[in-house]
């Protein structure tokens, strides 16, 4: 298949859903072949079929999953460790609750165990093969919340903060193994994440809500450019940029 793809092999966690199925859909357009990794079984059995691709089951947190994953697969070229959730699963509560009110310590737990040990359990099972090929990219789904601030969901916050602390770092150190990763930082993106009330919390920054296409343009930019430790954010109705801090740190 042509493409700017074409002969790479994928890997998408959270593919069953969102930014990771529309990852997958764009993926496969531009001619790779995409293993669609989920803990939704139906769901990303389903995007897995639509696609042509495969379906794994995978819960991200396993860290054993992940290695038995790898070891029984040939290698990726690409992989988006992608899957995430909010605090309160849909992003932001009641504007009466402060913001740590209702996470105990089962709801820390969970969005630490996924956004976080999901995405570093990841990259340590995937380094390896890619360093012995010398060639490979990791795309890490962090967030405009790992930029600016999101007062509703710090946790949230704090999370997509430490991936691209994670990202920046370990894109110098991979760079000369030949391998890339970048992180893709959106604004608010229309999937089953975003409830009616962070859709209501995103116009009161003007932000509004990017179509999930744009999930494709933002992974192939970050493809394209193979910049090491890099973030690309964008917005509605702003294009896509590389975010570079200010100097003297820019
Ligand atoms: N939607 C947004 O506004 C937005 C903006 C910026 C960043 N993000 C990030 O994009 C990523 C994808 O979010 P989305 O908006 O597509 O949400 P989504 O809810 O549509 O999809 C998330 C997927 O992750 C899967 N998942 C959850 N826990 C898992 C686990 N333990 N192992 C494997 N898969 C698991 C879910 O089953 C689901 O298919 C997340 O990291 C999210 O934080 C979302």
């Amino acid at each position: 298949m042509s493409g700017q793809l074409a002969g790479q092999r994928a890997l998408v966690t959270g593919g069953a859903s969102g930014i990771g199925a529309e990852m997958a859909r764009r993926f496969t357009r531009e001619g790779a072949s995409v293993v669609v990794a989920d803990v939704n079984d139906a769901d990303g059995k389903q995007v897995a079929i639509e696609i042509g691709g495969e379906f794994a089951h995978l819960d991200v947190t396993d860290s054993d999953a992940w290695n038995q994953l790898i070891a029984n697969s040939e290698p990726f070229d690409i992989v988006c460790l992608n899957a995430g959730v909010s605090t309160h699963q849909n992003v932001i509560g009641s504007t009466s609750n402060y913001p740590l009110e209702k996470v105990d310590n089962d709801a820390y737990e969970r969005i630490m165990r996924i956004n976080v040990d999901g995405v570093v359990f990841g990259a340590r099972a995937v380094i390896p093969t890619m360093v012995a090929r010398k060639t490979g990219h990791i795309l890490v789904t962090a967030s405009l919340a790992g930029i600016i601030a999101i007062a509703p969901d710090p946790i949230y916050g704090l999370t997509k903060h430490g991936m691209v602390g994670l990202v920046k770092s370990l894109g110098p150190a991979l760079e000369p193994h030949g391998v890339c990763i970048s992180a893709l930082c959106p604004g608010f993106v229309d999937t089953p994440l975003v409830s009616e009330l962070a859709r209501e919390y995103a116009k009161t920054f003007s932000m509004g809500v990017l179509e999930v296409s744009v999930a494709g343009d933002l992974a192939m930019r970050a493809l394209s450019e193979r910049i090491p430790g890099s973030q690309w954010t964008v917005m509605a109705g702003q294009p896509i940029v590389q975010y570079v801090p200010a100097p003297p740190f820019g």
